[in-house]
């Protein structure tokens, strides 16, 4: 008991902070709450996602920070599992002050790729687990890789979205969300530059893939509209 409560006790009660925030949030100001769930989300993405991929660079300017990092790489499952909370509170909200708890949403060309990046957070979500590991054996880590698939599909969503809903596009969704696809392009030349044995050259495919298929899919929207 006293191990299920130390593995599970940061990101439970960290969550719960944030939704709160979040919601106390969405009564005062919803457009508001919306953002703030989003980008608390995006700052636990980060990091669950690259204080590993930095550790694994060895950069010798990073050495003295490298306890800092480490510490980021302990805790990368508890930033995991929040920011997947708080990533389905922005969704849950935005389809509330939107669609109305009507499922309109499912059918709406606006929202299709942040529906899509929903249904991935919240598989990733439930097997976070140490049941789910053992469960799927090496398939978990494969499902965990569709993470770097569906940072340009939610960044693509972004900009179809907050153009769609705002008249804008998102600038820090394009900045947090561009910032993360730039590292893997940097990852692949520190790891060239340094002839390291290994290359992680997956990070950069899966991206590109989200890439092309959330753009393709966006442009077989707009075409299907003026149609
Ligand atoms: C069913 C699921 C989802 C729905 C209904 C939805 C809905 C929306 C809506 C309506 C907006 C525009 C809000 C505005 O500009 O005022 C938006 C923006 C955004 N969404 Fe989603 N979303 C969903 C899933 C996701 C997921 C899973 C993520 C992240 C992983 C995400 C990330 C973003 C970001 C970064 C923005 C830009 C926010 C801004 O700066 O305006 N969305 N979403």
């Amino acid at each position: 008991m006293q191990n299920f409560i130390n593995r599970n006790y940061v990101w439970a009660s960290l969550s719960s902070i944030f939704i709160c925030i979040s919601v106390l949030t969405y009564l005062v100001n919803a457009t508001f709450a919306i953002k703030v769930s989003v980008y608390l989300g995006v700052i636990f993405l980060v990091l669950t996602m690259l204080p590993t991929n930095i550790l694994k660079l060895n950069l010798s300017f990073l050495s003295n920070y490298k306890n800092i990092i480490i510490t980021g790489v302990r805790f990368r499952r508890d930033a995991g599992i929040i920011c997947g909370f708080l990533f389905a509170t922005h969704s849950i909200m935005s389809i509330v002050y939107f669609y109305g708890f009507s499922l309109d949403f499912l059918f709406s060309k606006e929202i299709f790729l942040g529906t899509t990046a929903l249904i991935v957070f919240l598989l990733l979500l439930v097997t976070s687990n140490l049941f789910s590991m053992k469960f799927l054996g090496k398939w978990w880590k494969e499902l965990h890789k569709t993470l770097w698939i569906i940072i340009p599909v939610v960044l693509v969503h972004s900009i179809v979205a907050s153009l769609a809903f705002e008249g804008e596009i998102s600038k820090l969704g394009l900045l947090s969300f561009g910032f993360i696809m730039a590292f893997t392009i940097i990852e692949l030349v520190i790891q060239y530059s340094k002839n390291a044995k290994i290359k992680t050259t997956y990070h950069s495919i899966y991206t590109i893939i989200g890439l092309i298929a959330s753009v393709a899919i966006t442009i077989f929207f707009l075409l299907s509209q003026s149609k």
